[in-house]
């Protein structure tokens, strides 16, 4: 469990503000992990009420983000941009990459303190290869495309990542998950990749509808959609087979097996430009 006194990381001086339930502390806990605080626990006790399979969601979840990543990279891209990164958790995306091509550059953003605070983990890549973090909000592509462009090669093709990240963006008048997504890849060379996993309400509405009310109780937005939405984050890119379809589906290897549609909860695709 992490220590629990440690509401400041002197060395940085950040507020993890621990008395307030974190989405990213919540995954970690679904996962096993041991970085989260009494409030994210409470939380997550109550999400799991709500939508019981949120364990075996999380960890479908990372299964689909390894299989991409491995996927893409053996297509031949080497540089990633993953956004929502999350707390550490091995394999990381990097990992995985760099298990492909040891020189593979990936730069890692999330806007959670917590996760800034665990970014060795993030940096602990092959010698010949390199990983950054960045500390930044998905809404604000600028500063994490600018940032992101000190190690990777914004004119070549990238692999961005946005998985299980783009449900914590309502729509609402001002911002929806579309533009966000599209001040992104409004960005990228042509045989670019895009990899995103969303939260839906198709498989289970009602599950769905509890663990929604409880996120936003928490005081974090969460925004199930459809798979029409979530295909329509896509834009024109060309969608890999399968196409969009349940986390688990998307071409299973035995990581995969035994986890049905309801159980993931989630879509998950991948696309290419051009
Ligand atoms: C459910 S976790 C997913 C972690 C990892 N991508 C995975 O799929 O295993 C969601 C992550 O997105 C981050 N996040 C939520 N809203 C964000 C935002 N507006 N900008 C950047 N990161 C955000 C959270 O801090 C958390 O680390």
């Amino acid at each position: 469990m992490a220590d629990e006194t440690a509401q400041q990381t002197p060395q940085i001086g950040i507020n993890l503000n621990i008395h307030q339930a974190h989405s990213a502390r919540m995954y970690d806990y679904y996962l096993g992990g041991v970085t989260n605080f009494p409030a994210d626990r409470e939380a997550a006790g109550r999400a799991l009420d709500a939508f019981p399979n949120a364990r075996l969601a999380a960890h479908a979840n990372r299964a689909f983000m390894r299989r991409a990543t491995r996927a893409i990279a053996e297509l031949g891209i080497d540089q990633f941009l993953d956004i929502g990164t999350g707390i550490p958790t091995s394999p990381n995306l990097h990992e995985v990459a760099q298990g492909v091509h040891a020189g593979a550059r990936v730069v890692y953003a999330d806007n959670d303190p917590i996760v800034l605070t665990h970014a060795e983990a993030l940096l602990d890549g092959t010698a010949q290869g390199r990983t950054d973090y960045v500390q930044g909000d998905i809404r604000d592509a600028r500063t994490i495309l600018e940032a992101a462009a000190q190690t990777l090669d914004l004119e070549r093709p990238i692999a961005l990542s946005m998985v299980a990240v783009l449900h914590f963006i309502a729509d609402r008048p001002g911002q929806n998950a579309a533009d966000v997504v599209d001040a992104f890849i409004s960005h990228l060379a042509p045989g670019s990749y895009l990899v995103i996993s969303h939260f839906t309400a198709d498989f289970d509405p009602e599950a769905t509808a509890r663990m929604e009310k409880v996120y936003r109780s928490s005081g974090t937005d969460l925004q199930a959609r459809t798979r029409e939405e979530v295909t329509a984050l896509f834009q024109d890119w060309r969608l890999l087979t399968p196409g969009v379809v349940a986390s688990p589906r998307w071409n299973p290897d035995a990581d995969a097996a035994g986890t049905t549609d309801a159980q993931a909860g989630c879509y998950a695709g991948v696309a290419r430009l051009g």
